[in-house]
């Protein structure tokens, strides 16, 4: 795994983030020189030495509404190019639309940076536009981090265990409150995608679509 340069103890200021595009593809695949196994394992729930091809295939359908990839990128000044140091995704649930399966991952380099908060709240800003209420996520029972990044943003949530598998409901609206310019509740709309009573029937589900790679 190459190393780079700690960046700066504390927050990362240096990074920015924006919604995957075409042409990212290369740039995304070479964040693999910043994963460990451990990371990549986490993230896939396999052994894998590198992101999944089919999961790098898989961004191309990322369309910004049912699907959406959001990048963070590293500015940092001695580098030629934008490193992508974190990478988050959603994926509208077909059968459920106002819910979708969440994932993220940040090089190993870059985590406890605030990188995956501000991938996951980002992510949920652009998702309650689109009428997502509640992100399904997965993760080991045994992934520290990510439990404590969830219990951290979500501190009402409660996971099922399936196995060797927390499967979280996180309702989009709780982490957004209080944010300036978006609504506290969800908002019902007309011949929208969002309905109040759907967020009831919303039932927790494998993130499938997000353990091997995007479906
Ligand atoms: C889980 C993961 C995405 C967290 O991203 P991150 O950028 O390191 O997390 P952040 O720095 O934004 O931290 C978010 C919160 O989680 C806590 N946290 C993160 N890693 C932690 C750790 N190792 N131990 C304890 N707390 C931790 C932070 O303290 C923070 O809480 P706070 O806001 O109350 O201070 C990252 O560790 C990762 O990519 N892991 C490998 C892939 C994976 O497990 N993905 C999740 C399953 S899809």
């Amino acid at each position: 795994m190459k190393q780079l340069a700690d960046p700066r103890p504390g927050a990362a200021p240096q990074v920015r983030i924006r919604p995957y595009e075409r042409g990212d593809a290369d740039r995304v695949r070479a964040m693999s020189a910043l994963l460990s196994k451990r990371s990549l394992y986490k993230r896939f729930f396999a052994g894998t030495p590198a992101l999944p091809s089919m999961y790098l295939a898989a961004l191309a359908k990322v369309d910004h509404h049912d699907r959406e990839a959001l990048l963070a990128l590293s500015e940092k000044p001695d580098e030629p190019e934008e490193v992508v140091v974190g990478i988050a995704e959603y994926i509208r649930d077909r059968a459920m639309p106002a819910r979708a399966d969440l994932a993220v991952l940040v090089a190993d380099d870059w985590q406890r940076r605030g990188i995956g908060r501000r991938l996951v709240t980002e992510l949920a800003r652009l998702a309650a536009r689109r009428g997502i209420a509640e992100f399904g996520a997965d993760t080991l029972v045994t992934n520290r981090p990510a439990l404590a990044a969830v219990n951290s943003a979500w501190p009402d949530a409660r996971p099922e265990r399936d196995g060797n598998t927390a499967a979280f409901r996180l309702p989009v609206y709780a982490l957004l409150a209080g944010t300036p310019g978006i609504p506290v509740k969800p908002q019902a709309r007309k011949g929208g995608e969002f309905h109040p009573g759907l967020h009831a029937q919303l039932r927790p589900g494998c993130a499938a679509g997000t353990r091997a790679g995007m479906a």
